[in-house]
């Protein structure tokens, strides 16, 4: 149980560490306006994704259903466990749906703005999608998180 623990905490770590990072460096390449800046950074969101956030998704997931079966926590109706459940599965659609979709456009749309010199209206709109579909899909971790410490329901 304490490796599986360490495990799910680990992943916990990596996931939310890099999802609140790269929200970090993406403000602050926005913020200098710098068109060749912006896709170098926006590349490298998306490469940390693959480095670090989806490893920590399946550690999570892996270790989390594991410990569940082991405890014997109940997956059905409405307790900590279940509620948490829901939000990920919401995180996980938002960042497939909406935060990678988002990424490929701001990769895509910073190409040719460093071409063109002026960052273009269609990267400035992908990035506030990214920035709000980011925040709820930061939040939603966080409120998880908390459920899984206190267990309080
Ligand atoms: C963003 C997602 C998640 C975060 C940040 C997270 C975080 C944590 C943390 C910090 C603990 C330790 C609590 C403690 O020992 O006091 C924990 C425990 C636990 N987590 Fe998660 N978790 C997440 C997702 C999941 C998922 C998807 C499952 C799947 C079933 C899961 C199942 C569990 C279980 C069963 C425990 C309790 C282990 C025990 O009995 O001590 N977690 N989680």
């Amino acid at each position: 149980m304490s490796l599986l623990l360490f495990l799910h905490l680990f992943g916990a770590v990596i996931f939310l560490g890099n999802i609140i990072t790269a929200a970090f460096w993406k403000i602050r390449t926005d913020i200098k306006g710098d068109p060749a800046f912006i896709h170098n950074t926006v590349k490298n969101v998306m490469l940390a994704d693959f480095i670090f956030t989806l490893p920590g998704l399946i550690l999570i997931i892996v270790s989390g259903n594991l410990m569940a079966v082991q405890a014997g926590y109940s997956m059905y109706g409405f307790n900590w466990l279940t509620l948490s459940l829901i939000l990920f599965s919401l995180t996980g659609i938002l960042w497939l749906t909406v935060l990678l979709p988002a990424q490929r456009s701001m990769i895509r749309h910073s190409a040719q703005s460093i071409e063109t010199g002026i960052i273009s209206k269609a990267y400035r709109k992908a990035s506030l999608y990214w920035a709000i579909f980011g925040i709820t899909a930061t939040l939603l971790p966080v409120i998880i998180l908390y459920f899984m410490i206190t267990k309080g329901f």
